[in-house]
């Protein structure tokens, strides 16, 4: 097929917050335990208990931020479980995820982790299950530097500069595992927690739990009572962090050509996402002054027998890439209101970028989509457009239903270009003319991820099945050219005059 892509270089949208381009990680299944965590006396090649080979895989994707300890498990977290002498911790019944919890990777080796990667550390509180005074509490014991008990009490467990953490959830799903609040009641509880929530050594960024997919009642609910009784601690609202996950079509491993745009097409539902949430937003915030956070998305995919079932472990292929690379696209193109999105999960749960199998790892086809779009962090998202023919196939009601063929985003950075362009189709290559307004070009290289089977899969046995390889770029004038693969994601670097 033949795609023409234009590149409004004038026309800038927002800063590409480099968070949208972040992670997040829960004690659930293998993510944290095995995934990160293996304890200093593992043969597994570990620095202070952390898998040495997945801190360097990830230190290579520029992670910005990193999101703990749930999700759902975050509601039923005490974080005075998690410090001081790791042998005398106790051990929780970890509800959600049917599995017990040693405790033995707690905020010091979280922090720790953090560091060895380069991500800010962002906590989610308790709400659910907890009340104000221990999540003031954490913030003091992670960020307070003066001599009160708490901050003594962590500099005891060999931390005695404060952690400086910046980034807070105030609970989790709250509509559901965290406490099942209506969203003014939640609203209520949320100001409550803020309030006790202190800036110490770092000004905090607080995000509120946000609704679930398009669904505006939450929002609108949520947001209603903020602005209706407002208080002098309004202002301390500065994220609002909405969920989406898609699946359902076929397995993991399993589907056919229908079922790969089916998911692909519940990806790009994101935008709509997006689109109502903000809309839901602006009615009560018009000045924009909360940012939409994503704080969990991503491939959900029915589970099947064995570690997924209960564990939620799940194989990643090209067509997990190509929702990511569409997802990261969205993001991107709307970099005016989402300034964070955190995709789940980091190691062996959901859409991970990276599985693990004892001492054996892999990159996942969605890792190589992280590397492949760091140079969108920070850039200037400017408009783009994609004249390409839309790709129909049946939906699961058997309807049928459309997609576009080609789908992308566009940004600048350092007078660099960044052009990322996905192909959705699972069988046409795709003539890509890309034509630039509004500046001058003076050289490019592009790479790109394909695989020759939409199947496609790293595994432990071929780990670089799919990974970026470089492609021709022909310059003419102001005009790009490129030939790229069926189902295949394509970034394209351009140095600007
Ligand atoms: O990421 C898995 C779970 O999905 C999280 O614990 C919860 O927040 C969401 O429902």
């Amino acid at each position: 097929m033949s795609v023409k892509v234009v590149v409004c270089l004038d026309e800038p949208i927002g800063t590409i917050h480099p968070n949208i381009y972040g992670h997040f990680t829960e004690h659930l299944g293998s993510c944290i335990y095995e995934g990160i965590w293996v304890g200093e006396d593992s043969k597994i090649a570990n620095t202070m208990g952390i898998r040495n080979d997945v801190v360097a895989a990830l230190k290579r994707i520029n992670p910005p931020i990193l999101r703990w300890p749930g999700g759902n498990f975050a509601d039923d977290y005490h974080w005075q479980d998690g410090v001081g002498p790791r042998a005398a911790r106790p051990r929780r019944v970890n509800m959600w995820w049917d599995s017990e919890e040693p405790n033995q990777f707690g905020t010091h080796e979280f922090v720790h982790f953090c560091r060895m990667i380069g991500a800010e550390p962002y906590l989610c509180g308790n709400v659910g299950s907890s009340y104000p005074r221990e999540l003031r509490d954490w913030v003091e014991y992670c960020n307070y530097g003066g001599d009160t008990t708490l901050a003594r009490q962590r500099a005891a467990n060999g931390a005695p500069e404060p952690f400086k953490v910046r980034y807070w959830g105030v609970g989790n799903e709250n509509w559901a595992a965290g406490g099942s609040f209506e969203p003014e009641d939640y609203a209520i509880e949320y100001k409550r927690f803020a309030t006790y929530m202190r800036d110490y050594s770092a000004p905090l960024y607080l995000v509120a739990c946000g609704a679930y997919g398009e669904e505006p009642s939450w929002t609108q609910g949520f947001f209603s009572k903020m602005v209706k009784t407002p208080f002098r601690d309004v202002p301390r609202l500065h994220g609002f962090g909405v969920h989406y996950y898609c699946g359902t079509a076929g397995t993991a491993t399993e589907y056919s050509e229908q079922q790969w745009y089916q998911l692909l097409a519940a990806g790009l539902r994101v935008e709509n996402v997006v689109n109502m949430q903000r809309a839901a937003m602006d009615s009560y915030d018009p000045l924009r002054k909360v940012g939409l956070v994503i704080d969990e998305w991503g491939t959900w995919h029915p589970p099947i027998e064995g570690r997924n079932r209960a564990h939620l472990w799940q194989q990643n292929t090209m067509r997990d890439a190509l929702v990511a690379a569409l997802t990261l696209d969205v993001f991107n193109r709307h970099a005016d209101k989402v300034v964070m999105a955190n995709i789940a999960q980091t190691v062996n749960v959901l859409q991970a970028l990276i599985l693990t199998d004892g001492p054996k790892m892999v990159t996942t086809p969605t890792y190589h989509v992280y590397d492949l779009y760091q140079g969108h962090q920070g850039g200037r998202a400017v408009r783009s457009f994609c004249d390409a023919p839309a790709i129909t196939f049946l939906d699961k009601q058997d309807k049928s239903a459309s997609l576009p063929g080609v789908a992308g985003s566009a940004s600048v950075k350092n007078n660099m270009l960044t052009i990322s362009l996905v192909n959705t189709s699972a069988a046409e290559e795709s003539d890509l003319a890309i034509q630039l307004r509004g500046g001058t070009c003076s050289a490019a290289a592009a790479r790109i991820l394909a695989a020759a089977d939409i199947h496609t899969i790293n595994s432990f046995e071929r780990p670089d099945a799919v990974t970026p390889r470089a492609i021709q770029v022909h310059l003419d004038g102001n005009e790009l050219h490129l030939q790229v693969p069926a189902a295949s994601v394509a970034v394209i670097r351009v140095k600007l005059v």
